[in-house]
């Protein structure tokens, strides 16, 4: 078996996402797709299943011509894609989101379903309920339910979009796991990413696009500087934290809170400095997030103690801290940082401190104009989240935070952004800490921790084991501290 595109190009207005591409990919064969933000991996990707159709060009699978007109098509001619997020009805049990959209006929009930499942989860080593609710089931799970799914439905190339960037490391080993048997039973798996070493650890040839371009195809392993020069038309600069001597007082005071529900050791004792950058290391779901949504008053998993400038404000809402300068950038960004269906002009309206009953809309679509200016957006104040590639989806958040926040609190910042964007992203932030910013945040990323931080405080089910500064950080000892090695 062998996938072939020939010729596929895909514009959106005057951008071309995907420009005359052709590929071969082989059965058993574990292909990486690779390039920077917007280099339009996942055009091609949502081109081969169904979800978006090309201007032009064709795609054969064992010498078949197929039409790609929906989803549902491309499933069944063979080819399911795995989002990012996977696509599921939360409400809805396991066994229920895998009989959604499938064919109407006896091959296809509720029975039939739940065997399928149960025995990929034999299979794979799984461990999905068919019953649970899927709001119940973290997004490995669910990816491993799609990916079920997908299979039962017939998929024999599986499509999977950025899968690690928002699952745990063992979650990922999992899915390695499991990809690499599907390409040992014959499968072809197309693996998207910017990740470098995941990209060498996984896949046995990789293509990697930039501006909508195949720069090349190359068997791996091989060296990563090839990697990099063909994503990049530049070598990149490596930047870190030059030095932390210009810290300014105490602004923030977390002191002997009362600490329900997900700390387990009830008590948080933590000081920040104005200008200083703070790392939350941890597995996903040790604490991390909670104590950012806390701080930022969005959760009251700290209730008490929490002072700013010597001022208490442990009853003070979300609104009332955004006031102070506080901001929260979720890891979400597509869901809960951004508005689906909004422009990028709606959302510089709603984010307006200045807010009234009458929107001014020249001058919000003036300031969104300034903003994808100043914060190199590829798109216009008319377009919305879903056009925007991960990376300049991140730009737009931050743009849509004032200039001075005093403390800036988010979740993986450049989770999802390729290196380039990377760099970007912490040269701005790097920017707003010289001028009295502090910043907390989580990242699974030993380096980004180990390049930017201060301090790196580890978290391990649901508590903080330690703190490390900087210099005390390496990869050997964040690596055992998130395993709950001291
Ligand atoms: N629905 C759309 N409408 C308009 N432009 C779009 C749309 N989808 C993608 N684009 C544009 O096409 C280009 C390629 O985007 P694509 O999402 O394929 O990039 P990507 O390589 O997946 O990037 P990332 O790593 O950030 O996910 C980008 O410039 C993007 O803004
Ligand atoms: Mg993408």
């Amino acid at each position: 078996m062998s996938l072939q595109l020939r010729s596929i190009t895909k514009t959106f207005g005057p951008i071309v996402a995907n420009d005359s591409l052709s590929l071969t990919i082989e059965s058993g064969e574990i292909h990486g797709l690779l390039g920077e933000n917007g280099a339009g991996k996942s055009t091609l990707a949502k081109v081969l299943s169904g979800f978006v159709s090309p201007d032009s060009g064709t795609v054969e699978l064992d010498d078949e011509q197929l039409k790609l007109s929906s989803p549902s098509a491309a499933v069944s001619s063979g080819i399911g894609i795995l989002h990012q997020e996977p696509l599921v009805f939360l409400d809805f049990s396991a066994v229920d989101n895998m009989l959604v959209g499938s064919p109407r006929d006896g091959n296809h009930t509720k029975d039939l379903a739940e065997e399928h499942l149960l025995k990929i989860c034999e299979q794979f080593n799984f461990s999905i309920d068919p019953l649970i609710p899927v709001q119940k089931l973290s997004v490995g799970e669910r990816q491993q339910l799609e990916i079920a799914r997908l299979l039962w439905l017939g998929a024999r190339v599986l499509i999977l979009d950025e899968p690690t960037t928002a699952i745990s490391g063992s979650q990922r080993e999992n899915l390695f796991q499991t990809i690499r048997s599907l390409a040992e039973a014959g499968m072809s798996v197309i693996f998207v990413s910017h990740k470098l070493e995941e990209i060498q650890e996984i896949c046995s040839r990789v293509t990697v696009l930039r501006q909508g371009r195949i720069m090349g195809t190359k068997h791996l392993p091989c060296p990563t500087s090839d990697l990099i020069d063909l994503m990049f038309d530049r070598e990149l600069e490596p930047q870190g934290r030059k030095s932390s001597d210009s810290l300014g007082s105490i602004c923030l005071e977390l002191c002997g809170q009362k600490v329900t529900t997900h700390f387990e050791s009830g008590k948080v004792d933590m000081t920040f400095r104005t200008g200083e950058i703070v790392g939350l290391a941890g597995l996903e779901g040790a604490g991390q997030r909670d104590l950012l949504r806390s701080i930022a008053g969005l959760d009251d998993t700290v209730t008490e103690g929490v002072f700013f400038r010597s001022r208490d404000i442990g009853d003070d809402s979300y609104i009332h801290r955004m006031q102070y300068g506080f901001h929260y950038l979720p890891a979400d960004r597509g869901r809960e940082g951004l508005v689906d269906g909004l422009t990028i002009t709606e959302h510089v309206a709603l984010a307006s401190p200045q807010r009234s009953i009458a929107t001014d809309w020249k001058l919000s679509r003036e300031e969104s104009k300034k903003i994808i200016d100043k914060f190199s957006i590829k798109g216009t104040p008319e377009s919305v989240p879903a056009s925007l590639s991960g990376g300049n989806q991140q730009r737009l958040l931050l743009g849509l935070i004032p200039d001075n926040p005093t403390v800036l609190l988010m979740e993986h910042p450049t989770r999802g952004l390729d290196i380039e964007s990377a760099a970007w992203v912490w040269k701005y932030l790097m920017s707003l800490t010289e001028e009295g910013t502090t910043i907390l945040f989580s990242s699974s990323d030993f380096d980004e921790l180990m390049t930017y931080c201060d301090r790196i405080f580890v978290f391990f089910e649901g508590a903080i084991i330690q703190e490390l500064a900087s210099v005390e950080a390496t990869t050997e000892r964040l690596g055992s501290l998130l395993g709950g090695v001291k």
